[in-house]
């Protein structure tokens, strides 16, 4: 759209300025541009094995971990927000020390009791299904000293704070690998549900170093579900991870992680909100409508929800598992969420 003539509209261009109807439209709805996608877990898996035989851990640079970032057709990441990708480490490998302002946190696809990311000086184990928090500015490694192929997802706030933002701070550590100078559970025992009386002042202004395991959020999950609790109609049993230093939720300052449960024959009304979804299958089998797409998933695939796009889940199996990424936290700081819902 131009009131201009072309004459006129290109020597304001030269003077570096433009007429504000010419930038409306990004400022009035959210980018229509980005499509729902689903990455299937066989698709995945091949471009792993893949890159774990073309590019051995010891030839990248210290910084770079080996993975795949899942695209969201329409841009060149998963969202405007929040990034996701599935890395592998082989046994024997590591995965260097580094630290950055952008704050991160991995859900494990294959892992054992083996396989470690290394914390501010503690290791935590990494087994299916459990979520370990590297919180902004905390070096971590990885440290595969098992004989399987370890495998997880990594998110992190990376598009805000770098391309958004344009103030990612990247370091790495001295050494190759940090020094494992803490007792597993240390962080569990200054953070978690019993806590030193006297001293608990925390130097982490996120959330701390911190690993969820599965065995204990599938027992809430279900237990909450057994009795009734946390049903959102819009989301299923819908129980969200808590900054364990706080007990509040967000778990993180800018990411929002939540699991959601479908029972059998369990579907989801129908909402859409401005704020990104990045959703992994943590167990079983069903569909999502998105826009007019339909996104049919199972275990270890991964699927976007682009914002502004209306939205619905149904289970095809017994139970489904859904692990749930959002930027929300982000919007609600700033007052910029909106929703809107179906059959309210
Ligand atoms: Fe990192
Ligand atoms: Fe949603």
């Amino acid at each position: 759209m131009s009131y201009l003539t072309e004459e006129s509209r290109e020597a304001i261009d030269d003077r570096n300025l433009r007429t504000m109807w010419d930038v409306h439209d990004q400022w009035s709805s959210p980018d229509t541009d980005l499509e729902p996608y689903l990455w299937e877990w066989e698709d995945i898996e091949a471009s792993l094995r893949t890159i774990e035989e073309e590019a051995p851990l010891e030839d990248l640079p210290q910084g770079i971990r080996r993975s795949l970032a899942l695209r969201t057709p329409g841009s060149d990441i998963t969202s405007s927000t929040i990034a996701a990708f599935y890395q592998t480490v082989t046994p024997g490998e590591v995965a260097g020390a580094h630290r950055h302002n952008v704050g991160a946190f991995r859900f494990v696809v294959e892992g054992n009791d083996k396989m470690y990311t290394v914390v501010e000086g503690e290791e935590f184990p990494m087994e299916p299904g459990d979520l370990i928090l590297t919180p902004n500015w905390t070096y971590h490694d990885h440290e595969n000293q098992s004989d399987e192929t370890a495998v997880w997802v990594d998110v992190l706030d990376w598009p805000f704070i770098g391309s958004a933002l344009g103030a990612p701070i990247f370091d790495n550590h001295k050494e190759f690998e940090q020094p494992v100078d803490k007792e597993q559970g240390y962080y569990n025992s200054q953070f978690g549900t019993m806590r030193p009386a006297n001293d608990n002042a925390s130097r982490f202004r996120d959330t701390p170093p911190y690993r969820f395991s599965w065995e204990e959020t599938y027992d809430v999950l279900t237990t909450a579900a057994d009795n009734d609790q946390a049903y959102d109609p819009y989301n299923g049993v819908n129980m969200e991870y808590v900054n364990p230093e706080t007990g509040q939720g967000p778990v993180m300052s800018t990411i929002a992680l939540r699991q959601q449960m479908l029972r059998d024959g369990d579907s989801t009304k129908t909402h859409k909100h401005n704020t990104s979804e990045i959703y992994y299958v943590v167990k079983g089998a069903g569909k999502t409508e998105v826009g007019d797409e339909t996104l049919e998933w199972s275990e270890k695939d991964s699927f976007v929800v682009p914002p502004g796009k209306w939205h619905s889940h149904e289970t095809t199996a017994d139970e489904s598992v859904l692990f749930a990424m959002s930027d929300r936290p982000i919007f609600d700081a700033f007052n910029l969420y909106h929703e809107e819902r179906k059959d309210e």
